[in-house]
């Protein structure tokens, strides 16, 4: 689906890292956490492609979604410049997200690193009402911790950074080791030295990984975002296959 949606705010809520809130009729669609929006940057002919953002929240009653991004390029920059009033186009929302219906009465573990944590904070709101959540949370260092008092709402969090300035020194499989997580079903979304890392960690457990590959169409037909995988057709395309897929799917 695409539509339009209108900027309500744009903040800088951690160093480099803005949360954007939209609105509009077409976020009574964003129900499955997970799934990302491809947003349309730029106008004219400036950037054809559109990037794809993970959607962080969704308030289904004002019909308001939430996505964090990182200013790392120009794409970024003009998001950055977008002011409330002003028009996004949307594609979205797209791939296959989290299910949250798996498990009930469950100790479940969400597991994010940088700009993967958004997309498990929605994810844990949904899965806390029948479940017992633990969130564990990864970044570089204090300046780049956001959304800890929001998961501490619904999650018993823990935040790693990797020089030690915030939380425990390391990264999110230490606490893994050191909380005494290793048995509980997990979902899991960063960048893919950290999927591959927790994997292994967590051998032999029901998981669950959130992919932030590189894509262009975000639509299934450019192949941009194909991964190796043990399924039978030796493939995944990132954008419709995932970006949530079963731990051990794709080849890391
Ligand atoms: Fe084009 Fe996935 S981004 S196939």
């Amino acid at each position: 689906m695409i539509s339009d949606l209108r900027v309500m705010s744009n903040d800088e809520i951690a160093f480099n890292t803005y949360e954007m809130k939209l609105y509009g009729p077409a976020v009574a669609q964003y129900t499955m956490p997970g799934q990302f929006l491809h947003l349309r940057i730029g106008e004219g002919y400036e950037h054809m492609l559109r990037r794809p953002i993970s959607i962080a929240d969704v308030d289904l009653i004002r019909n308001v979604v939430t996505i964090v991004y990182k200013q790392l390029g120009e794409g970024t920059a003009w998001l950055r410049s977008r002011k409330p009033e002003d028009l996004i186009n949307v594609l979205g929302p797209q791939g296959n997200g989290f299910n949250v219906n798996q498990y009930s009465q469950e100790h479940l573990i969400v597991i994010g690193g940088g700009v993967g944590v958004p997309p498990l904070y929605y994810l844990t709101k949904q899965l806390a009402k029948n479940n017992k959540v633990t969130a564990i949370l990864g970044f570089q260092d204090q300046s780049s911790v956001f959304y800890e008092e929001a998961f501490s709402k619904f999650s018993e969090v823990y935040i790693a950074t990797n020089d030690g300035s915030y939380g425990e020194k390391g990264f999110v499989t230490d606490i893994l080791e050191s909380q005494q997580l290793t048995n509980h079903p997990y979902y899991a979304c960063g960048p893919t030295p950290m999927l591959k890392a927790i994997q292994n960690k967590l051998d032999g457990v029901s998981g669950y990984l959130s992919f932030e590959e590189r894509m262009g169409c975000g639509i299934g037909a450019c192949f941009a975002c194909v991964c190796e995988s043990t399924n039978q057709q030796g493939y995944v395309k990132i954008c419709q296959d995932g970006p949530v897929l079963k731990a051990r799917e794709v080849i890391l």
